[in-house]
């Protein structure tokens, strides 16, 4: 059966009307082109599915059987519709975002916040290192990334929305807790905690010592920072790792920011996308929203010591 969407909603109206003029009228369509539609739908039927008594018009068997999948078929349509309508209104849109290991400290409750005012969004997170964002940023995988700031040579949209200071943490019976102003070769004595390679924490660290004339000695790998926090907990050494992450640790007092010259390293937070695509309205609701609203309900857990 060759049957078009088209003909289906004519049929439901001269079913609906049980004549072809006011049918017409009501599709805006001339009688001619309804009579021919249905022609032509019957044909393809291979059974009549109206038969006309003198002016009246009435639906044959087949046309009654005919008429009941009409409906659902139309009402399915109309269902599709309203869908395609919600999302490109914001209602039922899907959100894919990805975010800097570190940046999961906050994202969530960014997300909470935007979910509670845009009702039905599904959210899709993926929570990864930046290096691991960049590719998914070239391969097209996400809509939005919030991450440390995005390399310029790449061709990306990123703005700048929330700072991310890098302190140096200690157990709070560290030695160094107690000092003010420790200079930072003091730190070359000490075994710090890394992330791997491939973190922008990691990587910001090593610009930073190197800008110093500087490098840390046989640093300890970690690869997130709840095993550096756990690590440096435990004492195994010192950790550099965000503020965004201490703030359990420090309302505990597990660990204390130790006060050391030229710090913290102050690095920012960015949402980005490639340039040049085409954010959805619910993507672009969500960049709006971090730009204008984040930086207002999410300051970093308490300020260096
Ligand atoms: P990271 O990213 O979790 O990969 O260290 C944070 C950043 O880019 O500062």
């Amino acid at each position: 059966m060759n049957i078009t969407f088209r003909q289906l909603q004519i049929f439901e109206s001269v079913a609906q009307h049980l004549s072809y003029t006011r049918a017409s009228e009501s599709l805006h369509l001339t009688q001619p082109a309804v009579s021919m539609q249905i022609k032509q739908l019957e044909q393809s039927v291979g059974l009549p599915l109206f038969e006309q008594l003198g002016k009246k018009v009435f639906l044959t068997d087949a046309g009654q059987e005919f008429r009941g999948y009409a409906r659902a078929i139309n009402r399915q349509l109309d269902e599709l519709e309203q869908v395609v309508d919600e999302m490109k209104g914001l209602r039922r849109g899907r959100l894919t975002i990805a975010v800097a290991t570190t940046a999961n400290y906050f994202a969530p409750r960014l997300l909470a916040t935007f979910c509670q005012q845009h009702g039905e969004v599904a959210v899709s997170l993926d929570v990864t290192n930046r290096e691991q964002l960049l590719k998914g940023l070239v391969e097209n995988r996400t809509d939005l990334v919030i991450m440390g700031q995005p390399p310029a040579e790449m061709a990306l949209v990123a703005e700048r929305f929330l700072d991310n200071p890098l302190v140096v943490v200690a157990a709070p019976q560290h030695p160094l807790a107690a000092c003010r102003q420790i200079p930072l070769e003091r730190l070359l004595q000490e075994t710090f905690l890394v992330r791997e390679q491939g973190s922008g924490t990691r990587s910001a660290v090593e610009r930073f010592f190197a800008a110093n004339q500087l490098s840390l000695s046989t640093p300890m790998e970690m690869s997130s920072n709840e095993a550096i926090k756990q690590g440096v907990e435990a004492e195994l050494g010192l950790g550099i790792v965000s503020l965004h992450t201490l703030e359990m640790e420090l309302a505990l007092q597990r660990l204390v920011i130790l006060d050391v010259v030229n710090f913290p390293i102050m690095r920012y937070w960015y949402i980005v996308h490639r340039g040049g695509k085409r954010l959805s309205l619910v993507a672009q609701a969500f960049h709006r929203f971090v730009r204008v609203e984040s930086a207002q309900s999410l300051k970093p857990a308490r300020g260096q010591a």
